[in-house]
């Protein structure tokens, strides 16, 4: 029920000359608008943020977790010392559209995967399946590791990507055990890890800016992956590994609209950074087109290309044509790197000479 304002003044005014403090009932400028849900999704948060709570600060000094959009107190302990406290800095246009497209699409590995599907396979395929699922499982951890090492650096002002960040790690956390559990379910078993942490994600873990985590992480480590994920009706065995590829990829392609996204926001309003962002995907590109991230499949000595190409080729005995089928998967993560770059407003460095010059050889040759 809302009090009509006369009404409401009436009893402030009584109050006070009661000597109590209330300014805490102050009406915000929001009161009395309620919020329609809408059919067949609900309330969203981007329905209810209006007024003040919708208002994002380009600056944020709130270091005491105070929720955007509430009335600050004084006294209050700062209890969050956050570092990112820059809108530019981590904010994206539609921050709360995919934290609630995250929150809509969990799903479960227990019980949305076809695991009986799975039947015995021959030796050769069942090593490469524990190996690959080994090496995912691998790099999983590293995914939800590094974006979580954030989240409590992040001023509550910026709530969206905040809580965006809070969706991925459990999305990594089930990608992490889907994989555990395809290593294990089918007689075969976990076998041997990457083994350097120059293979897996060292230089995305060391980045000391949010952007550049971002660039490194969500656009190009997590954007191959999302187009390995997309191919995995080639190397799939059964229904359940279909289903782990699919599922994966959609959490996957959230993780990297994230990243585009930011990009694309930064890029536009902090224009002066532009030239470390390249300099980021200079790094990025470093590792798509050499064997230090673990996706050229020249490099043969690692055991996830090694793997990948059994199970392309359908066989050790077929490796050669494994192989083959994965430099065209590599041909596709190089091309889709590109068109990422692009839509995030950083196009230009693959006209104007920037782009590492062995991303286009990389694709003409192979
Ligand atoms: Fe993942
Ligand atoms: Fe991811």
């Amino acid at each position: 029920m809302v009090v009509a304002n006369d009404v409401f003044a009436a009893y402030k005014e009584f109050g006070r000359e009661q000597g109590y403090d209330l300014r805490w009932l102050e009406r915000r400028d929001v009161w009395g608008e309620t919020v329609e849900g809408r059919a067949g999704s609900g309330i969203l948060l981007q329905d209810v943020d209006h007024g003040v709570a919708a208002h994002v600060p380009d600056e944020s000094r709130n270091q005491t977790g105070r929720p955007r959009g509430s009335i600050a107190r004084s006294g209050v302990p700062r209890v969050g010392n956050y570092s990112v406290r820059t809108k530019a800095d981590v904010w994206l246009r539609n921050g709360a559209e995919l934290y609630e497209e995250a929150v809509a699409r969990q799903w479960s590995s227990a019980t949305d995967i076809p695991w009986h599907s799975i039947t015995p396979l021959p030796d050769d395929i069942e090593r490469a399946e524990c190996q690959l699922a080994t090496f995912i499982t691998e790099i999983e951890f590293v995914a939800g590791d590094v974006p979580g090492k954030w989240i409590a650096s992040v001023t509550p002002d910026y709530y969206e990507p905040r809580m965006f960040l809070l969706s991925q790690v459990m999305d990594e956390a089930r990608h992490l055990d889907v994989f555990r559990k395809r290593a294990l379910v089918n007689g075969g078993g976990l076998m041997r890890r990457a083994g350097s942490t120059q293979v897996v994600g060292a230089n995305i873990d060391s980045a000391r800016d949010f952007t550049e985590m971002s660039a490194r992480l969500h656009i190009t480590g997590e954007g191959a992956v999302l187009t390995l994920f997309r191919m995995g009706e080639l190397m799939a065995y059964n229904d359940a590994e279909k289903h782990i590829y699919r599922l994966c990829a959609q959490d996957e392609s959230r993780h990297v609209a994230f990243g585009v996204m930011h990009l694309q926001y930064l890029g536009s309003v902090e224009t002066d950074r532009r030239e470390e962002i390249h300099s980021y995907l200079d790094d990025a590109e470093i590792a798509l087109v050499t064997g230090a991230s673990g996706q050229n499949p020249v490099a043969r000595g690692l055991p996830s290309n090694a793997a990948l190409a059994i199970l392309l080729g359908h066989g050790e005995d077929k490796v050669d044509d494994g192989y083959n089928t994965l430099l065209a998967i590599r041909q596709r993560q190089v091309k889709e790197y590109v068109q990422r770059v692009r839509v995030a407003g950083f196009g230009e460095r693959f006209e104007n000479g920037r782009a590492n010059p062995l991303l286009e050889q990389y694709v003409r040759a192979n």
